[in-house]
């Protein structure tokens, strides 16, 4: 898979992608990002992206002209399933739609800045609106980062052991029952018996349980 992501900001997204499961993931050529600078494709002498927002009020809006010109050369140069803008007013990101996103080949994803981007740009060259949650981000960079990482690591193949993936919260509408580690016991603090009993159905059914309640108390909502 690869993902393009235009932004007036690269500077937010150096990093992200070179650590840990990312990093792991382009080195297996399984998942490529790459970041392009929205200033690149301007052709005004001061490299702005921004401008008025036509009738007035408060706030810079990103222009259709450079917008266009980068998402055409990424076009121009592989065929793209998806044009994502990142926008608080998007569709809630959730895992189902994480799921669905990394079967696909190549995705661009474009960073809202300021008021945003010029409605054209919504109208006639994204094919869908992600936000990440209800709360304003100074732009869609991280956003971006967000959607990247939840999208990648679920890509066959990136995490070792593939049934990783497959028990993180929300992927059966529940969230994760707690997990532990060694030592068994610390500062008098005890592992539930249960898990070091060797009892594979039991401990199937005690980890349904919990994560049950988990999902009970925290997050009710999932299991209406
Ligand atoms: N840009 C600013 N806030 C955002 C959010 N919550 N989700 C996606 N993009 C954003």
């Amino acid at each position: 898979m690869r993902i393009d992501i235009i932004t007036c900001l690269p500077g937010l997204l150096v990093g992200p992608f070179d650590q840990s499961i990312l990093k792991i993931a382009k080195e297996k050529g399984l998942a490529e990002v790459n970041v392009h600078d929205l200033r690149i494709y301007t052709n005004n002498k001061h490299k702005n992206v921004d401008d008025y927002a036509y009738g007035g009020g408060a706030g810079m809006v990103l222009t259709i002209e450079p917008i266009d010109r980068a998402i055409s050369h990424l076009k121009s140069e592989r065929d793209y399933d998806e044009v994502i803008y990142m926008t608080p007013d998007g569709k809630k990101l959730n895992q189902n739609t994480s799921n669905e996103l990394s079967l696909k080949g190549n995705i661009i994803i474009l960073c809202g800045h300021y008021k945003g981007v010029d409605q054209r740009v919504r109208d006639h060259l994204i094919t869908r609106e992600i936000s990440i949650g209800d709360y304003v981000l100074s732009g869609g960079e991280l956003a971006a980062a967000v959607l990247a990482d939840s999208i990648i690591r679920i890509i066959p193949g990136v995490i070792n052991n593939e049934s990783s993936a497959l028990t993180d919260s929300f992927q059966d509408n529940l969230l994760a029952p707690p997990v532990y580690s060694r030592p068994a016991e610390y500062k008098g603090w005890k592992v539930p018996e249960i898990l070091t009993s060797g009892h594979e159905k039991k401990i199937e059914d005690w980890r349904f349980n919990k994560a049950l309640e988990h999902t009970k108390k925290n997050r009710p909502d999932l299991l209406d």
